[in-house]
């Protein structure tokens, strides 16, 4: 009787037993459908809000052991690939499954290089913002944009044309990252130096004044590089999960990046960054630690240490792990940020504190992130436009892979319904009486 990979579950509601294949530790939810108490019951369903314990695809993208904290891209542990990568190498093992050769790579770099201009009309398009319209607003709507200049990206099944605009992506966000940037300060666009590489062209962009040519700093450019390929992907997250649900209906690849943009943008995902480095601001001193901890220990959870906790890591996050190293280094080229003891102090009480311990709460990506955008002298509105650049070909990646499984449809999940019962229209003049 064991051994086989099935379930058999008992409806004690009729006495009848009905026998699940078991598929790589999933049953289908379809499957659950059998289970009915009478001809006419629609059969069972799960009720699974936020997708907590549900797969919604197959995928041989990233994968994560929260519990062990391992992330790795195709199989490369995220270590090695920080430690020995590019961020263009690993867009390029995101999306084809394989490291480049180095003609493939050569390739690559040079036709990314070749798009980083942006149709001169989105300057139009973006002088419409005030001058302190957040970054990610911005973004959002620029790149959502994009997509009526290439109508031809609607033709998502000619491989050819995919590719083409799955480059034009990965090549503009940094382009109209730095173009936000520079009309939020109100300085003139810098266009891009395609001489440089990606992340010295977008610092170029974003920093370059009056100077012939922008010098880059190797050690500002590689910590860049590196935080890049760090944020370049991490599975089915809510903003990869909007990309996917977006693209399920077979929509263009830009007006799918903007939605799972406006995704990142929460302060739950990918506006941790900039949260964390307004609570370290608001913290202001070392001595003001153990009292925000308690708050958040007392508080019903409106207050949290951003920063910490992952749906997935009930360990340590492995990126935290290397920005927290990559901090160092950057700090010895730009002096440390002051508030990186406040940081350490909050991880070392969390670390030892029980309500953080029992629910396995540790650093997560965005813990030490800011703190090195912070000291690259970004605005803490922007950190979360920093996430989205490199993430662009995690979601890309995601979209494609989507887009060629035949276990795919469009995203339509079911619900309970919770409503009134059906009844009838009630005329205008007779409500105030039967409304309860
Ligand atoms: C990212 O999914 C991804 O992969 C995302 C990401 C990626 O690369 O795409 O890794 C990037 O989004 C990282 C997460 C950044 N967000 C934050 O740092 C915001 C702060 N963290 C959280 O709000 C929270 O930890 C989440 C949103 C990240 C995860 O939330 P879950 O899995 O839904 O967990 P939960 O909200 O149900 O919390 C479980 C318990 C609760 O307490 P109880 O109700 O059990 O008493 O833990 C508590 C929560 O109140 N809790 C926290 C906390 N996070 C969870 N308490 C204090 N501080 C926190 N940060």
């Amino acid at each position: 009787m064991f051994g086989k990979n099935t379930i058999t579950i008992t409806d004690n509601r009729t006495g009848k037993a009905y026998e699940l294949p078991v598929e790589s530790g999933t049953i289908r939810a379809l499957d659950l459908r059998k289970i009915k108490t009478d001809e006419n019951d629609f059969g069972l369903m799960t009720y699974d809000p936020a997708f907590t314990n549900t797969a919604s695809c197959k995928s041989a993208i990233t994968f994560i052991d929260g519990d062990k904290g391992i992330l790795e891209y195709r199989g490369y542990p995220i270590e090695e690939l920080a430690e020995k990568s590019t961020f263009l190498e690993v867009a390029w093992l995101l999306l084809k499954g394989e490291l480049p050769t180095a003609a493939e790579l050569k390739e690559f770099t040079h036709h990314v290089s070749i798009h980083t201009y942006l149709h001169e009309n989105l300057k139009k398009l973006m002088e419409g913002f005030r001058h302190d319209a957040h970054p990610m607003g911005m973004l959002l709507s620029t790149v959502g944009a994009l997509s009526t200049f290439y109508p031809d990206a609607k033709q998502i099944f000619d491989a050819k044309s995919r590719n083409h605009h799955v480059i034009r992506l990965i090549a503009k966000m940094p382009t109209i990252a730095a173009f936000v940037y520079r009309h939020s300060i109100g300085f003139p666009y810098v266009y891009p130096d395609n001489e440089l590489s990606y992340t010295g062209n977008f610092l170029s962009m974003m920093k370059k004044m009056a100077e012939p040519r922008y010098v880059v700093n190797p050690v500002l450019e590689r910590a860049l590089d590196v935080l890049f390929i760090l944020h370049a992907d991490h599975e089915q997250n809510c903003s990869t999960n909007a990309m996917r649900s977006v693209g399920s209906a077979h929509t263009d690849p830009y007006s799918s990046v903007a939605a799972a943009t406006a995704a990142l943008y929460g302060p739950l995902h990918g506006g941790a960054n900039e949260a964390v480095l307004r609570m370290l601001h608001e913290l202001g001193d070392i001595k003001n630690v153990p009292a925000f901890v308690k708050d958040v220990k007392e508080g019903s959870g409106e207050k949290r240490l951003m920063g910490f906790g992952h749906r997935v890591y009930k360990n340590y996050d492995p990126r935290a792990t290397v920005i927290k190293k990559l901090a160092e280094q950057v700090f010895e080229v730009t002096g440390k940020n002051p508030l990186l003891a406040i940081a350490l102090e909050l991880e070392r009480i969390a670390l030892q504190d029980d309500y953080f311990v029992k629910r396995k709460l540790y650093p997560n990506v965005d813990f030490y992130s800011g703190l090195i955008y912070e000291a690259l002298g970004f605005h803490s509105d922007f950190f979360t436009v920093l996430f989205a650049i490199p993430r662009t070909a995690g979601w890309l990646a995601q979209w494609q892979e989507l887009l060629s499984d035949a276990d795919q449809k469009i995203a339509r999940p079911r619900q309970v319904f919770t409503g009134s019962p059906r009844r009838s229209y009630v005329p205008i003049e007779k409500r105030e009486l039967t409304r309860s």
